[in-house]
């Protein structure tokens, strides 16, 4: 039992030491680990059976193992360039039946087998260079890859290459050979491959050592459709050029010198080896150029030429550059030219005349002024009838010449961006074919009508324009990104318009109308800049898009809100405004409309109850209460008459001179002629009520429907109830009955339930009584003389 446990600890401890020993790879993402520059000594493990790219690149590896790749059976691409791996144990790459790329560039692999590549039946891309081997195995190294489309193969030690190593191989596109210490070439071995899109060879040591073997490679590769690149390589002297006798007699048409030295001596010995060549395109790119001791070779002539391109040339005494006029038979054949980053200062207007053919010339990133540029273009005066696109970019021009250009009829591109021009001419003379302008970075603060009419694309990106408003019917493309504008250009001005690209600026809104004026415009590239969030903008860009016919180019990411200060730096699409940020006015509106309606049910209900009333009334009363009541003597009146103003008429005539000249006569308190001018009414009422031994209520239909007498008879009714007196003396001037009476009277009804009244008799005879009896009534003494004042108000 107990070795068996032991047995089992050994196994786990086994198990866990050899996953222990594959280390871990940082970088992984779902199917590709990159797991470059990271100090492996070994292949990783594998996060997933699902990788498919796995970079290795810049590690430790010594040895690739046989089991290291069993759990990276989907693996497509496998890059270890540059590290240190001596061995491939044979089965290694078994499982990489769906692999597409190898690369093993820069290790130290002595020798190549054949057996590596058993199962590798997908793989396109295989790159060898930079190894220790010094032959490509032993024979029949690349058969089993039958599809095998990019082959780099070659190093420092590469010295044979023999006929079988490139059996099997048909579909081959892109070859680049490295055989600086070459020794032997079998003839034909490239050749059997078939013609090959892109040779590029390093052979440096062959063509300072062994020209025939330079030859015999040639020979293998040259062919009409292919394009042939030489590498550092040293070109030096004229003979050195002598293999290019075979490029001449094969119809290759391109030719191109990388990373390469070449002296000017040898260079002219190149174009005399390829004169009557079918070169139609020469470059040069990274190459350093000596010049030495000029001998005058004869005028070479290429008459397939058709386009020279120099890019990068480092020069070291390009001062002294020889002005090449003999090379006019060549120059003027040549359709395009171009001559980036050289150093170049100056083409005289002779050397320039002699391009009588060329359309296409860029000298970006050279050193012309002004001034040379006039020279180059004989001050407008002559040469270059041809050219269609003229690239001066980046050089050191400080301003826009148009009237070198006026004659060239047809010019349609020019590319000026990267100078320093600041500033522009109010009028300019542009050819009218003129379509393609490029000011981009030249430092430009304002544009004027100096910009061509006939432009149909207008680059002006990275200036310093606060407005765009020239006149440009026939624009169709305009780039204004890195500029300072704040608002779109008038869409009126560009008709024609179809893209816009108006990235990194000020702008601070726009707005479908605003879009919509531009008949024509598609799309729209407008992020990175400072918005306003306003409602409109907002809704604008989170709307559906897709819809309209202006879409956004650019991603909806780089939108992003500058203010308000709540929103800045968040997404537009992401700003989120509240419906009162939004419909302010909307808002405030309904907000008031609904204080009012209340306002106004409120009075309406204040109306329809009198609520007013009664609190102006209970505050009286309340005064009232809290006044002393008073004593007999202070009284002023008999009796106060509250009667309906329709009822004065009787009032005047019958009740006022009846009472007041009675003997003894009674003091009658009415409002119209007693009440105190300007003062409260209803301080008025109470105050005369107050003031009054008795309240006298003529009665009657009018009564009934006046307000004021009902308030008085409420008050008077508060009274009753307070001091359960009898004050009140009720006078039915014409019959009621009393269910008539509305409901709201129920005071009246029910005073009149309570107390009994005196009627105004019908019959004159009862006249005399109905007076009699009514100064009794108001004479009577009051029941509640003396009783207790009551000052707390219990309500
Ligand atoms: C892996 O990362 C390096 C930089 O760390 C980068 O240069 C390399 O291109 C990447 N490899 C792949 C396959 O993307
Ligand atoms: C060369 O290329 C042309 C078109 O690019 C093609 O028609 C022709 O067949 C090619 N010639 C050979 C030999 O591949
Ligand atoms: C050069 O091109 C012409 C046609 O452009 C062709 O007739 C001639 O055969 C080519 N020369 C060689 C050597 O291929
Ligand atoms: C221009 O050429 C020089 C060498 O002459 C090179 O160092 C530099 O990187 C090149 N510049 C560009 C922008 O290619
Ligand atoms: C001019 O050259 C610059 C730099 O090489 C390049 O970016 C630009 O596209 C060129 N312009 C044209 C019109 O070819
Ligand atoms: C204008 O020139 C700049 C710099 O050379 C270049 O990046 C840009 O693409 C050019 N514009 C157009 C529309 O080609």
């Amino acid at each position: 039992m107990t070795i068996l446990a032991f047995l089992t600890f050994v196994l786990l401890l086994m198990h866990h030491s050899v996953s222990l020993s594959r280390p871990q790879c940082h970088s992984c993402e779902q199917t590709s680990c990159n797991c470059s520059r990271q100090n492996l000594r070994k292949v990783p493990t594998a996060p997933s059976e699902l990788i498919t790219d796995l970079d290795l690149s810049f590690n430790r590896l010594k040895t690739v193992m046989k089991n290291d790749f069993v759990a990276y059976a989907s693996l497509q691409s496998l890059i270890m360039n540059d590290n240190k791996i001596k061995t491939i144990q044979e089965q290694a790459f078994d499982p990489l039946i769906n692999l597409v790329k190898l690369d093993l560039s820069f290790n130290s692999l002595d020798t190549l087998s054949p057996e590596w590549f058993h199962s590798l039946l997908s793989l396109q891309h295989l790159n060898l260079l930079g190894n220790q081997y010094n032959m490509l195995g032993q024979g029949n190294l690349f058969h089993p890859l039958k599809r095998l489309k990019t082959l780099y193969f070659g190093g420092d030690n590469l010295q044979y290459v023999r006929k079988s190593d490139f059996s099997g191989l048909g579909a081959l596109e892109e070859v680049i050979f490295d055989g600086q210490k070459l020794q032997a070439y079998a003839k034909g071995s490239l050749r059997q491959i078939g013609p090959i899109k892109y040779v590029t060879l390093g052979l440096n040591g062959p063509f300072h050592r062994n020209k025939a073997l330079v030859e015999a490679i040639l020979s293998d590769v040259v062919h009409p459709n292919t394009t042939l690149t030489f590498i550092d390589t040293s070109f030096i002297t004229e003979t050195q050029m002598s293999p290019f006798r075979v490029v001449d007699s094969s119809g290759t048409a391109s030719v191109i010198f990388r990373n390469v030295i070449i002296s000017v001596n040898a260079g002219l010995a190149l174009l005399n080896t390829l004169s009557g060549s079918n070169v139609t395109m020469l470059g040069l790119e990274n190459t350093k150029i000596l010049i030495n001791f000029l001998y005058r070779p004869n005028s070479p002539t290429m008459k397939h030429l058709e386009e020279l391109f120099i890019k990068n040339a480092d020069i070291p005494r390009f001062y002294s550059f020889p002005a090449l006029f003999f090379l006019q038979p060549l120059l003027n054949v040549v359709r395009r030219v171009s001559m980036l980053n050289s150093t170049l200062f100056a083409i005289p207007c002779q050397s320039a005349a002699s391009f009588s053919n060329l359309e296409y010339m860029d000298i970006s990133d050279n050193l012309f002024s002004d001034l040379a540029l006039s020279e180059m273009m004989c001050d407008g005066e002559g040469g270059l009838w041809n050219l269609q696109t003229l690239n001066v970019s980046r050089n050191h021009l400080q301003s826009i010449n148009s009237q070198l250009f006026t004659k060239l009829d047809k010019l349609e591109n020019i590319d000026m961006s990267g100078n320093a021009f600041h500033s522009m001419h109010e009028t300019c003379y542009w050819p009218p074919s003129l379509r393609f302008l490029n000011l981009s970075s030249t430092h430009l603060g304002k544009v004027t009508t100096c910009l061509p009419v006939s432009l149909r694309i207008l680059d002006v990106s990275d200036n310093a324009l606060t407005v765009f408003n020239i006149d440009l019917p026939f624009l169709t493309e305009l780039y204004i990104s890195g500029n300072k504008l704040s608002i779109l250009p008038d869409g009126h001005l560009y008709p024609r318009l179809t893209f816009l690209f108006i990235q990194n600026n000020n702008l601070q809104t726009f707005s479908r109308n605003s879009l919509n004026d531009y008949d024509h415009l598609q799309s729209l590239e407008a992020g990175t800049n400072t918005y306003v969030c306003s409602c409109d903008f907002v809704a604008f860009m989170t709307s559906d898009l897709t819809h309209q016919r202006v879409t956004i180019g650019d991603e909806l990411k780089s939108y992003i809100c500058d203010s308000p200060d709540t929103m800045r730096g968040r997404r537009v699409a992401d700003a989120r405004l509240s419906v009162f940020e939004c419909h302010t006015a909307l808002a405030f509106s309904l907000l008031l409309l609904g204080i009012l309606a209340v306002f106004l049910l409120f009075a309406v209900l204040c109306h329809k109850f009198s609520v007013l009333w009664y609190m102006k009334m209970t505050w009286a009363w309340l005064r009232a209460k809290r006044k002393p009541k008073l004593k007999k003597g202070e009284l002023k009146y008999d009796a106060f008459v509250s009667f309906s103003e329709m009822d004065s008429a009787w009032v005047e005539t019958h009740l006022v001179p009846e009472l007041e000249q009675a003997e003894p006569p009674l003091r009658l308190c009415i409002h119209k002629r007693d009440f105190i001018p300007g003062g409260w009414i209803l301080d008025n009422i109470m105050d005369a009520i107050e003031k009054s031994h008795r309240t006298l209520f003529v009665l009657s239909q009018h009564f009934v429907s006046s307000d004021w007498c009902k308030y008085e008879l409420d008050y008077t009714h508060f009274r009753l109830f307070d001091h359960n007196d009898d004050t009140v003396v009720l006078i039915l001037l014409e019959p009621i009955d009393k269910d008539t009476i509305p409901k709201k009277f129920c005071k009246l009804r029910r005073v009149m339930n309570s107390r009994t009244y005196l009627e105004w008799p019908d019959d004159d005879e009862q006249i005399p009584r109905f007076w009699q009896s009514l100064r009794a009534a108001i004479k009577t003494p009051a029941t509640d003389d003396g009783d207790v004042e009551t000052d707390t108000v219990d309500l």
